[in-house]
């Protein structure tokens, strides 16, 4: 018979072992950088009383990780999907060090996947009460060189995400839609009854995909949504916990606002603002910004007041302001010596001028936008910048 001190340092070395991965693992998964595991994958979440389980598609992006943010400060428990195509692992990060782990979790996964998509909307703890469908690819210029992905990500995706709503019971839903479904509207401000006629296939994929949940919501009687279609958002938390950081290898499709920053940092050398020649005031586009702490604002409303025909708002300021004036506010609020060149040719797929009326959503839901001075917003975006000058 085997002696029973003799097993002793085996079971020390196994102990030893099993801790060091203990540790090693914990590192792994919270040290920068290197790939992001699940967080709390199998975790049963805790809303405080009154809160909600939320599914925050795209919760890793610039929208969806302040979304998450706002939302956890709130009380709801939150589940982030993420296929990390995009946006930030870093962000999530921050989110998880914020977050109590009881109310935090994300899953890694593609919405295009949709048996995976469906597990994780069956599998997670407790039942998810709402869902905020961010995620999506999001660049005009882009969606001109390849429909196919904007039609899949944007449309079928969204198709993917309510077959599995319903498999799983899910009824509720926040919609990102976006201002370009307007294309170049013959008359601004819009409002909700301008006809939409998008000119390129990013807002001709989220007007289908706003399409796929009207036609859903009149067949499923007790499915409310609600779709809000976001002007330019830009901007920061203006706590400096969160930031927008448009990945180097999307510089050359970022928006206005993460490229005036980057060429502020020296990380591209000039900032290139694309079409001198629309039929505006200076000749550049003109665009409405929008905050996206008020963008978050709205959500929060917004998700108060689902319905059954899915009610329609504008989120934007109902101010428009130039390219070349956001350019030159961006210089003021950065103080930075930035090389613009102002290039004729339009990138193909933009508008000339799109600005809101929001009188609708002020009316009905008593919304409005806080932050209206764009400079004020660029220097939460700039000061998240320069503590994070490369990035998260
Ligand atoms: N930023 C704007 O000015 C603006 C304006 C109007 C509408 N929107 C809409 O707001 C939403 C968020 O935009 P954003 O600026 O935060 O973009 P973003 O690129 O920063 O975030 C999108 C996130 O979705 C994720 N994602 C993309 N495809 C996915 C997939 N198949 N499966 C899982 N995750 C996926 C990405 O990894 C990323 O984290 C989008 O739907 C966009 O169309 C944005």
């Amino acid at each position: 018979m085997a002696d029973p001190l003799r097993r002793e340092p085996i079971r020390y070395v196994a102990l030893a072992l099993i801790a060091s991965f203990g540790v090693w693992y914990v590192n792994f998964s919270r040290n920068l950088p290197g790939p992001l595991l699940d967080i709390n994958p199998r975790g049963v979440l805790h809303p405080e009383p009154g809160g909600l389980h939320i599914v925050v598609t795209g919760g890793a992006g610039f929208i969806g990780s302040h979304a998450v943010m706002v939302l956890a400060e709130a009380g709801h428990a939150v589940t982030v999907l993420d296929n990390l195509s995009r946006g930030n692992a870093g962000a999530l990060r921050v989110l998880r060090d914020m977050i109590p782990s009881r109310r935090f979790r994300f899953l890694r996964l593609d919405l295009g996947d949709r048996a995976a998509l469906c597990d994780a909307l069956g599998q997670i703890s407790p039942r998810v009460d709402l869902v905020m469908h961010f995620a999506a690819v999001a660049y005009v210029g882009e969606s001109m060189r390849d429909p196919l992905q904007y039609y899949k990500n944007v449309t079928v995706n969204t198709v993917n995400l309510l077959d599995c709503m319903a498999a799983n019971g899910i009824h509720q839903l926040v919609y990102s839609s976006t201002c370009a479904v307007y294309g170049n509207p013959e008359k601004l401000p819009v409002t909700e009854q301008t006809p939409p006629l998008p000119i390129n296939p990013y807002g001709q994929s989220k007007l289908m995909a706003e399409e796929v949940i009207r036609w859903y919501a009149r067949s499923q009687p007790w499915f409310k949504a609600i779709i809000l279609r976001y002007f330019n958002v830009y901007g920061s938390d203006p706590q400096g916990r969160l930031g927008e950081y448009p990945r180097p290898e999307l510089r050359s499709q970022s928006r206005i606002s993460g490229a005036c920053m980057d060429a502020a940092l020296g990380l591209v050398d000039k900032l290139t603002v694309k079409g001198t020649r629309h039929p505006t005031e200076d000749g550049t586009c003109v665009r409405d910004y929008i905050h996206v702490m008020d963008l978050i604002s709205a959500h929060v409303v917004a998700m108060k007041h689902l319905d059954n025909p899915p009610p329609l708002y504008n989120i934007g300021t109902g101010k428009g302001v130039s390219v070349k004036q956001f350019v030159e506010a961006c210089q003021r609020v950065t103080q930075r010596d930035i090389k613009v060149v102002y290039q004729e040719e339009a990138r193909p797929g933009d508008y000339a001028a799109v600005w809101s009326d929001v009188s609708k959503i002020n009316r009905e839901l008593g919304w409005r936008a806080n932050f209206t001075d764009i400079q004020e917003g660029l220097q939460h975006a700039w000061q998240w910048r320069m503590s994070h000058p490369e990035g998260y």
